[in-house]
């Protein structure tokens, strides 16, 4: 089945020895989890025989000129022009090249993190990756202030910035941006049809205030290659989540991956409710094949890899 991990990765989401003693989910709480640094490697030399997370990570400027047809990854029928405006804004060089880290922090968006206090060890980590621009000032101390990398679905500037229609929003959103500093500001502009008038907004105001976020494209076979490594370990993930990608991507550039803010279920361990997120009221249909996401399952994946010292997982509090 599609929940099982490969051999390859000797871990093996229905063995038995994984099963018994501690309950499933509580199974990451076990004092003593320790890096397992030759699976580390031997994860990023699997990985990297599907994506180059260096290139992969962004389209460059001489990939591209102004007014070239891009179809969209997930929607091949569907085409983007690329304007001046998207072309003057890819990077010249990948922005992760050549970059390493010994730990790096990889922030989900769960509601689990409200009351964890792990905002101080989040930024701690020598690299700190979050998704979909989540609020940070407000939640300072359960998910920290610091963003080296920076992800942003188009969706975004609707839900969260009304479109960028008015000035208001047009200032927060600013606003929120200057406070990325510079740190990667990666938009997955061409995955599917519907966000590119967004992101010419995003990319306008950027110019237009000279911001120093410095902007990412992921490349257009990411998410193929992504998929493709998760499916040599019989993991069918159609439409990898935004923290999976991240994760596949960090283990090229991290030696230690730590995982917060991953709980895709609507309570914890204890039977209290989780928000989706933990920020709006957002509400997610979790075991629902609508859904274009399978977070359960990327969960049990990862919470598996944690149980081998792989990455660590965290989904309680921090002391
Ligand atoms: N996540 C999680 N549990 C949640 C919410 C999010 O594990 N309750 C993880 C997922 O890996 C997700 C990431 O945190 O991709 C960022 O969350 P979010 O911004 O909500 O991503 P989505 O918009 O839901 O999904 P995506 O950006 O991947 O389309």
């Amino acid at each position: 089945g599609d929940n099982e991990l490969s051999s390859r990765l000797m871990v093996n989401s229905t063995d038995k020895n994984l099963r018994k003693g501690v309950p499933a989910f509580l199974r990451h709480t076990v004092k003593g989890w320790q890096l397992n640094s030759s699976l580390v490697i031997m994860i990023r030399k699997d990985i990297l025989r599907f994506l180059d997370a260096e290139r992969d990570v962004s389209v460059v400027k001489s990939s591209l000129k102004p007014g070239d047809i891009i179809h969209y990854v997930l929607e091949r029928r569907r085409t983007l022009n690329v304007s001046r405006t998207l072309h003057s804004l890819l990077p010249d060089v990948s922005p992760m090249k050549n970059r390493r880290f010994k730990t790096c922090a990889v922030v989900g968006n769960s509601g689990i993190l409200l009351n964890s206090g792990c905002g101080r060890e989040i930024d701690d980590h020598d690299f700190v990756i979050r998704c979909n621009l989540a609020p940070q000032a407000e939640f300072a101390e359960d998910v920290g202030l610091r963003s080296d990398f920076t992800t942003m679905n188009p969706s975004v500037i609707q839900r969260a910035f009304g479109g960028l229609k008015n000035e208001t929003d047009q200032e927060r959103f600013v606003l929120r941006l200057t406070a990325l500093n510079e740190s990667v500001l990666w938009i997955p502009a061409f995955m599917v049809k519907g966000g590119e008038r967004h992101v010419e907004r995003v990319n306008d105001l950027i110019l237009r205030n000279k911001l120093r976020v410095r902007t990412a494209y992921p490349s257009l076979r990411l998410v193929h290659a992504v998929r493709g490594y998760w499916l040599t370990n019989k993991i069918n993930i159609k439409r990898p989540s935004t923290g999976l990608l991240m994760y596949t991507l960090a283990t090229r550039f991290c030696d230690e991956i730590h995982l917060y803010g991953f709980w895709p279920f609507p309570k914890d361990s204890s039977g209290n409710p989780v928000k989706y997120h933990y920020y709006d009221t957002l509400k997610y249909r979790y075991f629902s094949n609508a859904s274009p996401h399978r977070m359960p399952l990327e969960f049990k994946t990862l919470r598996v890899l944690h149980s081998r010292g792989a990455l660590k997982l965290t989904t309680s509090k921090c002391s």
